[in-house]
């Protein structure tokens, strides 16, 4: 197993993710830092310590980071996708930890440095802690054994634009400097997470195992199905972003297809502002690996993670 860190705006599917990790064996979750995007830097790191309770986690140091964007700018607010308060509306304890008193970006440097190069990032949120983070520490690529992003959308529509996705989207700059560095990085798009989806069959499992963490991943899903009947999804279900990136990060998900591409990010003003440009031209031609790229990009997978996402979540006894 390889030490774990992962950065999220907890985040109903954030939620489900940290829940997944938390449950699955030999995964060394070291710590989780936060940043703006589903609500607040602040109020994702408090999410992040009640989901981390429930799991029975209260010893991974959990950091706020990133108010805004490298730029300045405030996104808008996401309540209408993940509830008030980012968890579906679910009412939770207040946490009995509170936060690491670290910058996120500081505890990503730290964790990464005592990792001894064998850190693995999850990101599934916008970029602007580990763009912060390599604005730091320059040699942070060195410290850092893989990254996996949940995010962008490649031949699929974007869901904050015709073109852009949330977690590239809300902070283009950050992105743009996070796929430009020097490490090996998985990029997972709404191609494949808007494909593995979640049913109401699955949420019924969920709440009648009844355990803590079923329930609660039962509980928070409610708001977000709704949210998919009405925006995204011809069924009451939802997407698993972050959950399926997760799975690919700790290995338990293969994808079908994932080739290595040159990709960048539209930081432009207008229209396209946040997309992801990935060139898949090579696809068509049969040769889809392009030399010197460093990109893995998902844009296949065999749609069987949700079923082990609700078999993991409903396994007790750890
Ligand atoms: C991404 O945006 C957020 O709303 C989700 O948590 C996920 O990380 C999907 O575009
Ligand atoms: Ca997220």
């Amino acid at each position: 197993s390889r030490p774990l860190l992962m950065d999220c705006d907890t985040g109903i599917d954030d939620a489900v993710a940290l829940l997944y990790l938390c449950q699955t064996p030999g995964v060394e979750l070291r710590a989780v830092t936060t940043v703006a995007g589903n609500t607040s830097a602040e109020q994702a790191a408090r999410n992040t310590l009640q989901v981390l309770e429930v799991a029975g986690r209260t010893d991974i140091p959990v950091a706020a980071g990133a108010a805004t964007t490298l730029r300045g700018d405030v996104n808008a607010d996401a309540s209408f996708v993940h509830g008030e308060g980012g968890l579906g509306g679910v009412g939770l304890p207040a946490p009995s930890a509170g936060t690491d008193p670290r910058h996120a970006a500081d505890l990503i440097i730290d964790t990464a440095r005592r990792a001894g190069g064998d850190l693995h990032i999850l990101a599934t949120a916008p970029l602007t802690n580990l763009a912060l983070a390599l604005r730091k520490e320059p040699r942070l690529p060195e410290l850092v054994s893989r990254v996996t992003v949940m995010g962008g959308a490649v031949h699929h529509p974007g869901n904050i634009s015709p073109v852009a996705e949330a977690n590239i989207g809300h902070d283009p700059e950050a992105a743009a400097l996070v796929l430009a560095a020097d490490w090996d990085l998985t990029l997972v798009p709404l191609d494949v997470t808007m494909r593995e989806n979640l049913t109401e069959a699955h949420r019924q499992r969920l709440l009648a195992h009844g355990s803590p963490v079923s329930r609660l991943a039962g509980e928070i899903l409610d708001f977000y199905f709704t949210f998919h009947e009405e925006t995204a999804l011809p069924f009451r279900g939802s997407a698993c972003h972050d959950p399926l990136a997760a799975g690919i990060a700790v290995g338990e998900v293969t994808p079908v297809l994932a080739p290595r591409l040159h990709v960048t990010v539209d930081t432009a003003d207008g229209a396209a502002r946040g997309a992801l440009v990935a060139d898949t031209r090579g696809i068509h031609l049969g040769y889809p690996e392009q030399p010197g790229a460093r990109a893995a990009v998902v844009l296949k997978t065999d749609g069987t993670f949700p079923d082990l996402l609700v078999d993991r979540l409903c396994q007790t006894g750890k």
